[in-house]
């Protein structure tokens, strides 16, 4: 069903565009290429590489094996071998004849020991464990079993969120030992560009000019109004370009917020055109049902972070945080602020561009604008 979709996945009826970008890929995977998916958040990466260039590897492929991992907050190399042995286990998981596979797969596991459990109602499941080894050891006996997987099925490999890879010692260099042995198609994606852009193009670092680059652009704005009139019609409501755009432009272009706030208006309206009146109520009913949520969220971060945060909010765009204006907006010193907003940075709370920092959600922003 046509919808606006948030807080999950979007399924592939309700991706709007990105029709270049699941072109680019479907052709890289085919090739065997490694590919680097940048995006700000919520522009549906994760939602494309799950519902639209997973299910088409499934599909056309005829022993296909897909290893989707999430590495975010990944800490240490045993981590990050965790999360990739449970997605391992996981696609193992998924095949109807597991025993067959296994037997198929009987003479690759040199370094790995499978096990094969059958619970009270019959299940088969699988897992695995490493035999004793060091951290690194093990790291690699992971890789090289993944090779040998690729010897007979068609493997692609997702790490999704793989920027926090940076935070973990030696953990870009183990990667790209890894990824050189294998020839199977990788993506990798993330959300926090200056990290990304760390990792893939700072000079001699383990990964620079690894694969080829992807980039999610924002959508048009002719395209969202098409995609916002298309669920609209369900009850008689029409949006002019012009109104589409202001709301577009109000939610920073993000379409997770330009959704909530869609869905806001359908869910309130009926027979009418939509003014730029209606989405201001729209978006004021948004930010007091969601109160709950965000005051939820600020209790996850310090004192300082909150309090710049909200500095960062009243102005918008700031282009020098630790200007002496901007030190008086706070009870910090330069110092501090100068730290907290690295932090934030790290954390993708906060992100810069041409026009300066500002917060990354749009709507936390203007909770934090219009309520503190
Ligand atoms: N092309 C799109 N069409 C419609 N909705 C979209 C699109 N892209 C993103 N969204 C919205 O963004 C939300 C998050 O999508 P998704 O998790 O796939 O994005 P992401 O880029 O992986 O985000 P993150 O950086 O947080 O991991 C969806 O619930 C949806 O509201
Ligand atoms: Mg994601």
């Amino acid at each position: 069903m046509k919808e606006f979709v948030f807080d999950r996945l979007v399924d592939k009826e309700n991706i709007c565009n990105l029709e270049k970008e699941k072109a680019q890929l479907f052709s890289l995977v085919k090739e065997k290429e490694n590919v680097v998916v940048y995006a700000p958040r919520n522009y549906g990466k994760t939602s494309l590489i799950k519902n639209v260039i997973i299910p088409f590897f499934r599909e056309s492929n005829q022993s296909p094996f897909i290893i989707f991992c999430d590495l975010m907050g990944v800490k240490s190399i045993d981590s990050i071998i965790s999360r990739i042995s449970i997605s391992l286990a996981k696609e193992f998981n998924t095949k109807s004849s597991l025993t067959k596979v296994i037997d198929s797969l009987k003479d690759i596991f040199r370094s790995i020991k499978p096990t094969i459990s059958i619970d009270a109602f019959g299940e088969t499941s699988f897992s695995f464990d490493f035999d004793k080894g060091s951290t690194n050891t093990n790291f690699y006996s992971l890789f090289e079993t993944i090779g040998d997987i690729s010897k007979k099925y068609e493997v692609l490999l997702i790490c999704d969120e793989f920027q926090d890879v940076s935070f973990v010692e030696e953990g870009e260099a183990l990667f790209r030992d890894a990824f050189q042995k294998l020839n199977i198609p990788i993506i990798l994606l993330g959300s926090k560009k200056h990290l990304l852009q760390n990792i893939f193009l700072g000079a001699d670092k383990p990964l620079s000019n690894w694969g080829k680059d992807i980039v999610i652009p924002k959508i048009e704005y002719t395209t969202y109004h098409k995609y916002i009139n298309e669920r609209f019609r369900r009850k008689n409501l029409e949006i002019s370009l012009e109104d589409a755009t202001f709301l577009q432009d109000m939610m920073n272009r993000n379409p997770e917020n330009i959704n909530i706030v869609c869905n806001d208006i359908l869910q309130n309206n009926k027979n009418i055109q939509i003014s730029q009146e209606t989405i201001l109520i729209s978006k004021e009913h948004v930010l007091f049902y969601r109160e709950g949520r965000f005051q939820e969220y600020l209790k996850s971060l310090t004192e300082s972070e909150e309090n710049v945060l909200v500095a960062l909010a009243k102005k918008e765009f700031t282009i020098s945080p630790q200007s002496k204006y901007f030190v008086g907006l706070t009870d910090y010193t330069a110092r501090t602020i100068g730290k907290t907003i690295r932090r934030l940075v790290d954390e993708g709370i906060v992100e810069k561009d041409k026009r300066g920092y500002f917060v990354s959600d749009v709507l936390l922003k203007l909770f934090l604008k219009e309520y503190r």
